[in-house]
Parts: structure tokens; C-alpha cells; sequence
């Protein structure tokens, strides 16, 4: 990998890269075509990372379809897809990992621990195997969206990070791998996520500042839901990650919900000036 992008890089070829792990959907192929139309070769990436899942987290059975993903790349113009084998990334003795302290912390941190070391460690290793000039990630995963912007700086990195919005179905469910665990019933009910993002855009629209009353409300709302159980919702500094007491500036409204078994997350980001 690392030779190739070495020779890309002699003839001066701008570099987009899109890490992924793969069972591809519309929401994947939105920060390809970002990539392509940015960039002179598009790499993809497709590594299902153990890394980052916790002991009982879904690491085996996560969802993966490697001859349907290489084709739907190469239908999209993607020049390459790298995907190493677990073994190849985490040669033994593996020792060395990347933190990206206090951002890791709150939100999916919280009930996720270890989960964001598990993604800077694979992304700098990933950015030190494609060289990329920019690199496209998704506003769905936000959190960790900001974790690799502040990871690219502080570790000098010289990559530019780009986030995509995110991708939703009719419903407003934002497209994800992980909606292949939804029967047709919890499918339905998890629209109720995005619903109770557009019930707090909709209060902040009519005046409403402060975050408890509005987590409140979207709690009542999510709730409603039998299949539905609250991770967490939360209003938080888009910069800081920490939560806020009135909303203003640019915000983060974030959520994580089981439905049924499957752990949905979305958000929405606001700048809101009163
Ligand atoms: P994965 O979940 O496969 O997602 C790969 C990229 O696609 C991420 O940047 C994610 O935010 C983006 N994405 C997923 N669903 C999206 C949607 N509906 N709209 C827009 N973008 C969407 O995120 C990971 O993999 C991994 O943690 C990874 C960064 C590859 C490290 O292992």
C-alpha cells in the first residue's frame, strides 16, 4: 500500500482516502464520490477492526460482504481498496496505540470504553499506510469524526479531514451497516431517533435555550417506543464535547438508543446564534 501511494505521490497525484469497514451502503458511497470529485485517486479501505469492539460487542458477527463491497467500489471509481487482514495490522508483539484523551471520553466513550483507542490507533495506522491528502468521514459517527480531526493535528499528521453529511433513508434513519440487525417492526420504530433530533431543532427554532428541557422532551418522545432503550442524549459544544446548559454557538445534539439489541447512533449539529 505504502508503495503505492509513494508512486502516486512522485507523480504528483492528490490522494483521497475513505476508511471503512465494509457491508457498504449509500452512506459509504456519498464520501466516495466526495473523494472522487476532490481528488485525482480515491483509496478505499475495508478493515473490520477488533481493535475497537469490546468484549461483548458485535466483532464476529458484525456484518461483512467482500465481493458485493469490491464491486459497488469499483462501479463507484474507486482506484484502489486496501483490506489487510487482522493479523497483517496487529502483527504480535503489538504494542503501540494512539489516545486521543478527553474527546474519547463522553458521549459513546462513556459506554463504549477503549472503543475510540481502538479507532485513532487503526486510522493512524491506516493514514501512515495510504498517505492520503484528505481524508472523508461521516457527520453519522460524529464524535468520531472530531476525535480524527483533533488526532491529524495534534500528531502533525498533515491531512485534511473532511466530514460528509450523513446519509438517512425515506424514514429519516440514518443509513447504517448495523440496520441489517433490524426486523421490520424495530426499522420502523428507529426513525423515532432522527424524529426526536428534528423535535429539538424544532423547539430551538421556537425559542427554546435550555438543553435539560429539550433532552427531556426527546427523552419523553424516544419512549414512546417499546422496543427503545436510551443509551444516552445529550447537547454538547461541538469543540469541547462537553455538555451545555444553554444551547448557542455551535452544538452537537447526539444520541445512542438500543433498539431492540441493535445500539443505533445519530446527531445533528446547530449553530445556533439567538
Ligand atoms: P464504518 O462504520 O464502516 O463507517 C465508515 C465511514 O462511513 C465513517 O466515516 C462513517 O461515519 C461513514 N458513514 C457511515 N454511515 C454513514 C451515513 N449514513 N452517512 C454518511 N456517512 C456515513 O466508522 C468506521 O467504519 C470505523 O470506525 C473506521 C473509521 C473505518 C475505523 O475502523
Amino acid at each position: 500500500m505504502q508503495e503505492y501511494s509513494r508512486g502516486l505521490k512522485r507523480q504528483n497525484k492528490k490522494i483521497g482516502f475513505v476508511p471503512t469497514m465494509g457491508y457498504l451502503h449509500e452512506g459509504h458511497l456519498s464520501l466516495v464520490s466526495r473523494s472522487i470529485k476532490e481528488n485525482d485517486i480515491t483509496v478505499a479501505s475495508i478493515f473490520v477492526n477488533p481493535l475497537q469492539f469490546g468484549p461483548k460487542e458485535d466483532f464476529k458477527k458484525y456484518p461483512r460482504a467482500i465481493k458485493a463491497d469490491e464491486a459497488m467500489l469499483k462501479k463507484a471509481g474507486v482506484n484502489a481498496l486496501f483490506y489487510p487482514t487482522a493479523a497483517g495490522m496487529y502483527r504480535e508483539p503489538y504494542y503501540t496505540y494512539v489516545d486521543v484523551e478527553r474527546l474519547s471520553e463522553p458521549l459513546c466513550g462513556k459506554s463504549r470504553p477503549g472503543h475510540f483507542k481502538g479507532v485513532a490507533t487503526v486510522v493512524a495506522k491506516l493514514f501512515n499506510l495510504v498517505t492520503p491528502d484528505i481524508a472523508y468521514f461521516g457527520q453519522k459517527d460524529a464524535q468520531q469524526a472530531i476525535i480524527i480531526r483533533k488526532m491529524a493535528e495534534d500528531l502533525n499528521m498533515g491531512i485534511k479531514i473532511k466530514t460528509v453529511p450523513t446519509v438517512r433513508e425515506k424514514s429519516g434513519l440514518a443509513v447504517s451497516s448495523r440496520n441489517a440487525y433490524l426486523n421490520p417492526e424495530e426499522k420502523k420504530d428507529a426513525a423515532i431517533l432522527y424524529k426526536s433530533l428534528l423535535l429539538a431543532k424544532r423547539m430551538i427554532k421556537g425559542g427554546r435555550g435550555s438543553a435539560g428541557e429539550i433532552i427531556t422532551k426527546m427523552k419523553a418522545l424516544i419512549k414512546q417506543k417499546r422496543s427503545a432503550r436510551i443509551d444516552y442524549v445529550e447537547i454538547v459544544d461541538e469543540k469541547t464535547l462537553k455538555p451545555v446548559r444553554k444551547v448557542h454557538g455551535s452544538i452537537l445534539i447526539a444520541l445512542a438508543v438500543y433498539i431492540g439489541k441493535t445500539r443505533l447512533i445519530d446527531n445533528l449539529r446547530l449553530n445556533v446564534r439567538w
